[in-house]
């Protein structure tokens, strides 16, 4: 090792080591994981990580400033404003998990759209249905919010760091890769993102409480062309997943394994093969087995709601009882007669795209096309308004009433609840302003179909609706 000790080894053995060096520094940096755990199930769910971080967390620091640099483009009130829900003890919304890739990165999970909300009056303090759908969310909002701020040329390092250091010290190392790989990074990232969802905006808005939930995934997953398909859909409920053995998952029943939707789901919210958190996961898939749905926050009629049950008996169970013989299974769209889009968006192709995916360490193999939309269980039924796939009925009330006289707009998004109607308040000044107008008569929107009830006697359908209200 004489070679060592001459001048062009040492000059070596020094190259080495600067190179060592920054390689530690940028691991720390930029790559050293750091996972968060939460003891308790309900916060694993709240703010646990499934794994999309790592994979396409945006730097918590910059996604912070935003609002600060970009107050245009956001309500006033911050993200607040997209409808998410937050706890008074901790920093971020729910469903937005901060973890430490290197520097902090800011996500999403499943307790983002998968926890609603209710206010008993305008005045009530907001109170978390956990499992329920979110219905005050408008994530399109939210993303574009992003994209818009990326595509901003203000969108560059002085402002950015500049905003940053309002809040707290930058050091030179991290200035540095601010100015010269994360922000750089972050901005082409969004754009990217922006350009592989130009479709959105060719078709009508989601709002609050929905997403389109596949369209994303057969573009950007499995390469699919885009087809023109409105798939927008309310979302769902999750709880009591033990009583719903053999149960059709998602909207139209469109795969029958829990298990394959759960990973599909981590992966569709920005999780990779590599990142996709296993075991937090599979946590919630087996809590969400035993989790109750919450019970009607308002004072009941207890023998109206006996009168109710027959009813419900008579002309539902078969279709909306957990031991109902149609219970958990497809109804076939013309018997059903609801807006077919949603049930459109699901082709044959996405179903050999989704089966033959081979990106993963598993194999999915229960994708399939149904006939038509999903007869689901009731538990819990007073949280999951608006109703029907598309949430195009405000209420209970309005679902019980033939097509022509459900309301043809209103507003979703607020989430003050209405007893006597049985859903949330949807019309009115406060509707108005904290909500977003639904206009059943756009693409996807339409509120058809579901003629069940709708021509019972008004009495019965007053012992019904109270019924609903127990389930
Ligand atoms: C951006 C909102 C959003 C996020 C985040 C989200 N989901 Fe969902 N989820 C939905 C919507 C919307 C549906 C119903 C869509 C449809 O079928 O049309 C759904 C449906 C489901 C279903 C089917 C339930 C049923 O009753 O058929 C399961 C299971 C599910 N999600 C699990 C998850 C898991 C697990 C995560 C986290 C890894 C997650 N979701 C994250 C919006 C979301
Ligand atoms: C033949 C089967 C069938 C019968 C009978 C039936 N439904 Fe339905 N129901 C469905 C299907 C399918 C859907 C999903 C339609 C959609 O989302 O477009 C649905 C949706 C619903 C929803 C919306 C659920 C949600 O999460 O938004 C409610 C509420 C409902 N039904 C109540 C009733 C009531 C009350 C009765 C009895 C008066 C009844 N249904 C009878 C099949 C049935």
């Amino acid at each position: 090792m004489a070679w060592l000790r001459t001048r062009r080894g040492y000059t070596l053995l020094a190259i080495v080591a600067v190179v060592a060096l920054f390689g530690a520094v940028g691991w720390y940096k930029l790559l050293r994981e750091v996972p968060v755990r939460y003891a308790s199930d309900v916060d694993h769910f709240k703010y646990g990580s499934v794994g999309v971080e790592p994979a396409s967390g945006l730097p918590y620091d910059i996604w912070a400033v935003l609002p600060d640099v970009f107050p245009e483009k956001i309500p006033s009130g911050g993200y607040a404003a997209f409808g998410f829900l937050s706890d008074k003890d901790h920093g971020t919304p729910i469903g937005l998990p901060v973890e430490t890739v290197g520097f902090q990165r800011v996500g999403l999970n499943c307790g983002l759209c998968h926890i609603g909300s209710v206010r008993v009056s305008p005045s009530a303090p907001r109170q978390l249905l956990i499992g329920a759908p979110n219905s005050t969310l408008d994530i399109q909002r939210y993303f574009r919010f992003l994209f818009d701020a990326a595509a901003d040329p203000r969108f560059n390092p002085d402002l950015l760091i500049a905003a940053i250091e309002r809040k707290q010290p930058v050091s030179i190392i991290d200035r540095a890769l601010l100015r010269y790989l994360i922000i750089p990074q972050m901005k082409t990232g969004l754009l990217a993102q922006q350009a592989q969802l130009w479709w959105m905006d060719t078709v009508p808005d989601w709002g609050p409480g929905r997403v389109d939930p596949f369209n994303p995934a057969k573009v950007q997953l499995v390469h699919l062309p885009w087809d023109g398909s409105v798939g927008a859909a309310r979302m769902v409920p999750l709880w009591n997943w033990n009583a719903r053995t053999n149960f059709g998952l998602h909207r139209d029943g469109l795969n029958t394994s829990l298990t394959e939707i759960f990973l599909n789901s981590a992966i569709g919210n920005g999780a990779t093969n590599r990142t996709i958190d296993l075991a937090g996961v599979t946590r919630l898939q087996n809590w969400i087995g035993g989790l109750k749905a919450p019970p009607f926050p308002f004072p009941m009629d207890k023998s109206l709601a006996a009168r109710g049950e027959p009813i419900f008996r008579a002309s539902c169970a078969e279709c909306h009882a957990f031991d109902g013989a149609k219970a958990g299974q497809p109804i076939p769209i013309a018997a059903v007669g609801t807006d077919r889009s949603r049930f459109d968006s699901w082709t044959t192709q996405a179903v050999a795209g989704f089966n033959g995916l081979s990106d993963y360490s598993w194999h999915y193999s229960h994708f399939r096309k149904t006939s038509g939309y999903m007869a689901q269980a009731l538990d819990g039924l007073w949280a999951r308004a608006p109703y029907l796939h598309n949430g195009s009925v405000p209420s209970l009330a309005d679902l019980l009433r033939v097509p022509t006289n459900r309301p043809k707009t209103f507003y979703a998004g607020y989430d003050v609840y209405d007893p006597v109607r049985v859903g949330f308040v949807s019309n009115g000044p406060d509707a108005a302003k904290q909500g977003t107008k639904f206009d059943t008569s756009l693409p996807g929107n339409g509120n058809g179909g579901h003629l069940f009830g709708t021509n019972l006697p008004d009495g019965d359908k007053a012992a019904l609706l109270e019924y609903l209200k127990t389930l």
